[in-house]
């Protein structure tokens, strides 16, 4: 069984290995400076983690399809940060914001262009499989991201409606790592669902844990604005939460036009009213558990997702 040090250290020289040399620059400066500003990389860690069950080693049909859905994901990143007007990511100004919108753009473009080359080096007995698998997640990306600008415009949602959002835009792309290594690796489709089933609920977690950290976290850790959810007029978990929990009060105040920390003050009184904060905390633990559910005994599972879910960044 290959170690948790051994899947980092594949991942970072993955990252070190890659030299992205194209021309030109403008196009590709963006996505130089992405990649090399990092971030956790916890998709291609999830993908040779769910490979190492079944394999040892990591040959370049594991590889390059690990390094594909994390360029996908940074990619989503950076046009994520055009929508959702953000200035910082990584504890860095965001793309649009160093160069321009349009750069934006067409970085982002090129980066999904580049991932699906990378995600095409899978074996070709299964290339068809996880194609199709990574197709279908990258438009379900798209169609919860479209939900979560649709839900700004709204006064509130209803939980359900928000979980379909966040598994959507989230927790599709962790299940689809996992099942992606569990395809290459050469697992059967009993196990291949269950690493799917984990990487969703764990995504879902995963996102609640962000909507939490983006009112609760220290921005110096979190490397995002503290607060942008709800200047954004997101529907967060918290919010979700706290409508549900009789603050009804919460939708005039992500409407009201207060200056920034006026209203970031505001809302996260409302929060503290119905104690919203610890609800997401045992949230995040519940999901956990249920993703846990799926893959009993499997240790390092075990602490891949705790890794994630107790994190501060
Ligand atoms: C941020 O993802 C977007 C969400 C799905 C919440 P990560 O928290 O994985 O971002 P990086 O890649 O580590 O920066
Ligand atoms: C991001 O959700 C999901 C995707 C990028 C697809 P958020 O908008 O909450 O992510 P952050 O907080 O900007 O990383
Ligand atoms: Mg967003
Ligand atoms: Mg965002
Ligand atoms: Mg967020």
């Amino acid at each position: 069984m290959i170690s948790e040090q051994a899947i980092d250290q594949a991942v970072k020289d993955l990252f070190a290995n890659i030299k992205f040399t194209a021309q030109p620059a403008g196009l590709y400066d963006p996505l130089r400076y992405m990649i090399a500003i990092g971030g956790k990389r916890i998709r291609p860690r999830l993908c040779l983690l769910a490979y190492s069950m079944f394999n040892e080693g990591f040959p370049q049909s594991i590889l390059g399809p690990a390094a594909g859905l994390e360029i996908f994901h940074t990619f989503t990143l950076i046009h994520d940060d055009i929508m959702d007007r953000s200035p910082l990511r990584r504890g860095c100004d965001t793309v649009w914001k160093k160069w321009s919108p349009d750069t934006a753009i067409l970085s982002g473009d090129v980066m999904c262009i580049d991932s699906y080359k990378r995600i095409a080096q899978a074996p070709r007995e299964v290339l068809p499989e996880v194609l199709e698998l990574f197709s279908t997640t990258a438009a379900q990306v798209c169609d919860g991201q479209q939900m979560d600008m649709d839900f700004e415009k709204k006064d509130i949602v209803p939980m359900d409606g928000y979980m379909q959002m966040i598994g959507l835009k989230t927790a599709v792309l962790l299940a689809c790592s996992a099942k992606m290594g569990a395809i290459i690796g050469g697992a059967d489709a009993k196990a291949q669902q269950a690493l799917y089933d984990y990487g969703y609920n764990l995504g879902l977690a995963f996102q609640v844990a962000d909507d939490y950290l983006d009112a609760y976290g220290d921005q110096a850790v979190f490397g995002k604005p503290i607060g942008g959810d709800i200047l954004n007029c997101k529907k967060s978990w918290l919010t979700v939460k706290a409508y549900e929990k009789g603050a009804s009060e919460i939708t005039s105040a992500l409407q009201a036009e207060l200056p920034a920390q006026e209203k970031i003050d505001l809302v996260k009184g409302i929060y503290a009213s119905v104690d919203v904060a610890s609800e997401a905390i045992a949230e995040i633990d519940r999901l956990t558990a249920k993703a846990l559910s799926y893959v009993p005994g499997e240790a390092m599972l075990e602490r891949f997702a705790h890794s994630l879910t107790g994190r501060t960044k």
